[in-house]
């Protein structure tokens, strides 16, 4: 979009604010990012957390890299421009939801620091959370649940991430998971009891 037509947009202000509406939700909104190789579990874990956080009355709501790699950003790939893409739309659109007064889970790879901390940025301090989802390459390489490893051990499927493609792991997350030690239900457990005492 040109300088010119970005000049022409005034930003529209609301009448109802984040307060209000968390107030209105009884909790705080922030996002969970979980970041990790895939098959190390991100999209099992989210969807187990909201499940746990709908039950509780919380307003979460999950994005999944599969899903909306389908919708909001069809048509992007993975080269490391994409990828940043992706993340930053991915960023804006949970920043929405946290301003909304919601619980974004988020699942995507996100391999890369700089582009991690782009959305940690977007928010207020606290407000991004990140959920290092560990577990060593080997184990997701065995569990290979969508057979994508072995696609791109005989170089099928380029620039994958641990393959061909690099994964910077999280050097200060909140929190780290690893799915190869504890069960789904131990480690959702973990993310509610952190989350708990903060909204
Ligand atoms: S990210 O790197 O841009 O954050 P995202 O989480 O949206 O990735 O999508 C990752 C999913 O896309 C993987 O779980 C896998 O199913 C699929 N995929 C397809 N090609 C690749 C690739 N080259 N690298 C990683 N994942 C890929």
């Amino acid at each position: 979009m040109s300088n010119q037509t970005i000049s022409n947009i005034v930003w529209q202000g609301s009448s109802v604010h984040k307060p209000e509406r968390q107030q209105l939700n009884g909790h705080k909104s922030c996002i969970l990012w979980l970041t990790g190789y895939s098959g190390s579990g991100k999209s099992t874990l989210a969807n187990e957390v909201d499940k746990r956080l709908h039950q509780m009355g919380v307003r979460s709501y999950v994005l999944d890299g599969d899903n909306i790699r389908h919708g909001l950003n069809k048509g992007l790939g993975f080269t490391p421009e994409d990828r940043r893409e992706n993340i930053r739309r991915i960023g804006e659109v949970a920043k929405l939801f946290v301003d909304a007064g919601m619980i974004p889970i988020t699942a995507f790879i996100s391999p890369f620091r700089e582009d991690r901390q782009l959305v940690r940025n977007l928010v207020e301090p606290g407000e991004f959370i990140e959920v290092y989802v560990k577990c060593p390459l080997e184990e997701c390489e065995q569990r290979d649940p969508k057979g994508l490893y072995k696609k791109a051990r005989i170089g099928e499927i380029p620039e994958f991430t641990g393959v061909s493609s690099p994964y910077e792991e999280p050097e200060n997350p909140e929190l780290i998971i690893e799915t190869h030690r504890f069960t789904i239900d131990q480690s959702a457990e973990k993310i509610i009891q952190y989350l708990m005492k903060r909204i």
